[in-house]
């Protein structure tokens, strides 16, 4: 399914399309997840252990190999047998270990005298997974948060057992006059610690958002909601289908198709195989909503892996016309053909293409809608993927920027004339939103701007800033935080 570029021949730019080789895509695996990083396959659900365990090894895989969260999360849950509650505690186990990581290690290196980096990795997981219990999860008793830590640590150091049952024992005792930095001498330092963030996020933020900084931090901090889309105009039908199915579910407040939903995996609900419904963020549903796309046009997703959006526009489409859907990665690619499998939809052509070069191998005037979902350094979603913060550093803001210049360079020429294009990120900072607009639309004098609300369904039109952007605040409107931009070639 994936495009040999033939599929492209009336938007080729004359020149030779760049070599692609797609191979098949790949089995699923059958190994256990579970047994290859070390859980403890004989255990039953509803032993307490269990659920920690698997918690435990999603978040030193996450920690070892800088994998994302949610898909190490999904492919452990995939292959063990817990029921629906410890699914549900797993899963808060691992977004709020990793949420909360920076307090975790604060007062950890309080209560031992230790800096935690000293630990043996799983140790220092098993302490920062139980004081996680402690401090911050009302629903787990403290004995239980401590004898499960004691024995995840012993069965990977059994030395360790006793160190973690002191360190824990007194965290409980201590629980409400745990240390935090003096807010009256450096409120920052306080705040990124409290809120646990990164000190140098907590400044920018605090100079962005002022009174606010706080909210945002704790919005951070969330459990993430699993949002739904229904097919265009199915919306009551799933609702109705789901709760049929004994599942709690409302409507979105924002984009049209939204559900929310009450599911650990939103995978293994009704309809899902059968392509009813896709897994997707109101604010994302949003953004395909402003570029628009109708029926029978040609539209190009610069980066659209895993190809959430394309979708969207293919279904608002009617299936009718052609979406480029191009990845740089072939992986990705191949997850947007899957994608486009499930749901049904034949307009889609899965293309593996750097965007970068995109105007060196598509034609010119081509195209009738262009988005460009831009990489970032996606931290308007730190809640669905809280390990995030402790990996960006501001330098990657300037190297997101100059990508995101390059690729809005790169599509703006395969335009059509009247032709509309939208850029759109799933983060905060101005770097990488207003001062790259402002910077591609002084250098594409063609292009004028055009105001979000007019265009957004009625119940988003409160997301449109004063410049006409949509722009959604996980503390202000339970969203995560997306920012886009439509201009229309004149
Ligand atoms: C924000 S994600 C896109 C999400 C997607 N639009 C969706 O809704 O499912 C950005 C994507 O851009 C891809 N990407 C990064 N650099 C790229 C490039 N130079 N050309 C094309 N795709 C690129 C990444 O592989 C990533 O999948």
């Amino acid at each position: 399914m994936i495009a040999n570029l033939t599929a492209f021949s009336s938007t080729l730019a004359g020149k030779s399309p760049p070599a692609i080789e797609i191979a098949d895509a790949p089995k699923p695996s059958t190994r256990s997840y579970a047994t290859e990083i070390g859980a403890d396959p004989r255990m039953e659900p509803g032993d307490p252990l269990a659920a920690r365990a698997l918690a435990l090894d999603v978040l030193l895989r996450v920690d070892a190999t800088a994998a994302h969260a949610d898909a190490t999360l999904a492919a452990a849950l995939a292959s063990t047998r817990l029921d629906a509650r410890d699914r549900a505690l797993a899963s808060r186990l691992v977004y709020g270990t990793l949420a909360w990581l920076g307090r975790l290690d604060w007062q950890l290196a309080r209560l031992t005298d230790r800096d935690c980096a000293s630990f043996d990795p799983r140790v220092r997981m098993a302490l920062r997974l139980g004081l996680y219990q402690i401090t911050l999860l009302d629903r787990v008793p403290a004995h239980a948060a401590v004898t499960t830590s004691v024995d995840l640590a012993k069965r990977a150091v059994p030395a360790a057992g006793r160190l973690v049952n002191a360190v824990l024992r007194r965290a409980v005792r201590e629980r409400n006059s745990l240390p935090l930095p003096d807010a009256a001498r450096d409120p920052l330092a306080h705040l990124a610690v409290a809120l646990s963030h990164p000190r140098w996020l907590v400044e920018r933020w605090q100079r962005r958002f002022g009174d606010e900084v706080g909210d945002l931090l704790a919005a951070d901090n969330e459990a993430a909601p699993t949002v739904l889309r229904a097919r265009p105009g199915a919306r009551d039908d799933l609702l109705a289908r789901l709760r049929a199915a004994g599942i709690a579910c409302e409507a979105g407040r924002f984009a049209p198709d939204a559900v929310r939903v009450q599911a650990v995996d939103p995978h293994a609900l009704p309809g899902w195989s059968a392509g009813v419904f896709s897994v997707q963020e109101e604010a994302s549903q949003l953004v395909t909503w402003l570029l628009d796309p109708l029926p029978g046009m040609r539209v190009l997703d610069a980066c659209a892996a895993p190809g959430g959006k394309s979708a969207h526009a293919a279904e608002r489409m009617r299936d009718e016309g052609m979406i480029a859907a191009c990845d740089r990665r072939r992986r990705g690619a191949l997850a947007i053909a899957r994608n486009a499998v499930r749901l049904g939809l034949r307009s889609i052509r899965p293309l593996v293409l750097d965007a970068r070069n995109a105007d060196a191998v598509l034609a010119r005037g081509s195209f009738d809608r262009i988005l460009v979902d831009a990489p970032c350094s996606g931290l308007g979603t730190l809640r669905a993927h809280p390990e995030i913060r402790w990996r960006r550093s501001p330098d990657d803001l300037r190297r997101f920027a100059a990508t995101q210049h390059r690729l809005l360079d790169a599509v703006t020429p395969l335009l059509r004339p009247g032709g509309v294009i939208v850029y759109a990120t799933c983060t905060l900072t101005d770097e990488e939103n207003d001062d790259v607009v402002e910077r591609w639309l002084a250098a594409h004098p063609t292009l004028r701007r055009e105001d979000a609300a007019d265009i957004l369904p009625p119940t988003a039109r409160t997301l449109v800033d004063g410049r006409g952007a949509l722009r959604t605040l996980p503390h202000r409107h339970g969203l995560d935080g997306f920012f886009a931009v439509r201009a229309r070639r004149a």
